[in-house]
């Protein structure tokens, strides 16, 4: 008994001694929880909820690898939750917009579903018609994922793994995945994805959160203030699929390079605005090299929330929730209007697999896809 109270008084002045443990430390001290989260055909799934030292709060479950909520202080301390979502299973496995689920095997749109790897053609379901979308129609948001909780040593966290068979939802390549989510004390969500294949395949992970950083619920989006790092996009057609293009951002609705209202215009008379009903479209970021860099950071003014977007990919998907219609009743019996979230989906960009000009989104057996994204929430 003594010895071992000994031994954690030790260990203690070690690792506080250790400056180089200060990193580590950033993503230590997250204390996981672990509920019931209810039956997926007779399989139960469960919430993880990490807490860090400040009191933020991430709950995730291993249905879909779902962020269900993550509450973050505003600048008078109270925390609000600022993810679209239910609060139970239930609402998750109707249909519904893909609320802070995993995306893959391929985030956002393939032309009509087709595309050729090795002059092999492959042909996904089409569940956006005319075109495949997010994954097809039990994509990874659909999977029960296993799930190792990170010990002291490797993380505050949770890592999530599954196996995509050869040939499921269309896609080539018995697919090896894993995504593991992180709280650091500093307000950063970290998620951090990694994939190998048995067979040349294509590849695009998301995570499809739907933020409002006045809270859930809580009205529309438009008065955020968003800065994006990208001076160009991709424009699309009526479908939603890159025409190949890449367009400049300058003198028009598309430029966030310095800080605008998302709603400031957004309703501008625009043939690409028309196209989403809003912003639905890639952007293509400053540095779109697979370095950590920004990505976006946006700004609430009324709650005085901010978050950061960082990532290792070349491209956004800003997505401002304008297929939202009121329909779904969310968090505490709330219903969320047009426009009552926004997405910034990190990934390459949309129908890659049909875009010589593009950054690739191949896998071949040998290489290892990863992806980092970091959530990173403070108060102005
Ligand atoms: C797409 C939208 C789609 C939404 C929900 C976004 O990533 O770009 O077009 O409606 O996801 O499915």
């Amino acid at each position: 008994m003594y010895r071992s109270m000994l031994f954690s008084a030790l260990l203690f002045l070690i690792i506080a001694c250790n400056p180089s443990n200060e990193s580590k430390d950033r993503v230590m001290q997250a204390r996981i929880t672990k509920e019931s989260f209810g039956n997926v055909k007779g399989e139960e799934v469960f919430l993880y909820i990490l807490e860090n030292r400040n009191g933020m709060k991430v709950s995730i479950t291993n249905y879909g690898g779902i962020v269900t909520k993550i509450q973050v202080p505003d600048r008078d301390g109270s925390l609000g939750d600022v993810v679209l979502g239910f609060d139970s299973l239930k609402g998750y496995l109707d249909d519904h917009p893909y609320f802070g689920a995993i995306i893959g095997r391929y985030g956002n749109r393939i032309d009509k579903g087709a595309f050729e790897i090795n002059e092999e053609s492959f042909q996904l379901p089409i569940n956006n018609d005319p075109n495949s979308l997010h994954g097809g129609f039990q994509g990874f948001d659909k999977k029960v994922w296993q799930v190792k909780e990170h010990t002291i040593e490797e993380g505050g966290g949770i890592e999530l793994s599954s196996i995509s068979k050869d040939g499921e939802e269309g896609y080539p390549g018995k697919l090896n995945v894993t995504v593991e989510y992180a709280l650091t004390n500093d307000n950063e969500l970290l998620i951090d994805y990694r994939a190998t294949t048995d067979k040349p395949t294509v590849i695009n992970l998301t995570n499809h959160s739907y933020f409002n950083l006045k809270g859930a619920g809580n009205g529309n989006v438009l008065e955020h203030v968003l800065r994006i790092e990208s001076d160009q996009f991709t424009p699309v057609d009526e479908t939603l699929i890159p025409t190949g293009a890449v367009e400049n951002v300058k003198n028009t609705p598309f430029d966030f390079s310095t800080p605008k209202t998302i709603g400031e215009r957004i309703d501008s008379e625009n043939i690409q605005l028309q196209h989403g009903g809003g912003y639905d479209h890639n952007f293509v970021l400053r540095d779109s090299s697979s370095k950590l860099k920004s990505v976006a950071i946006v700004y609430e003014p009324s709650s005085g929330r901010q978050m950061e977007v960082l990532s290792t990919e070349p491209g956004v998907q800003f997505y401002t929730g304008n297929f939202l219609d009121g329909t779904l009743i969310g968090k505490g019996g709330k219903s969320y209007n047009k426009r009552y979230g926004f997405c910034l989906e990190t990934q390459h960009f949309p129908d890659s697999p049909n875009q010589e000009k593009f950054p690739s989104t191949r896998l071949d057996p040998g290489e290892e896809y990863r992806s980092k994204t970091i959530y990173k929430f403070s108060i102005r």
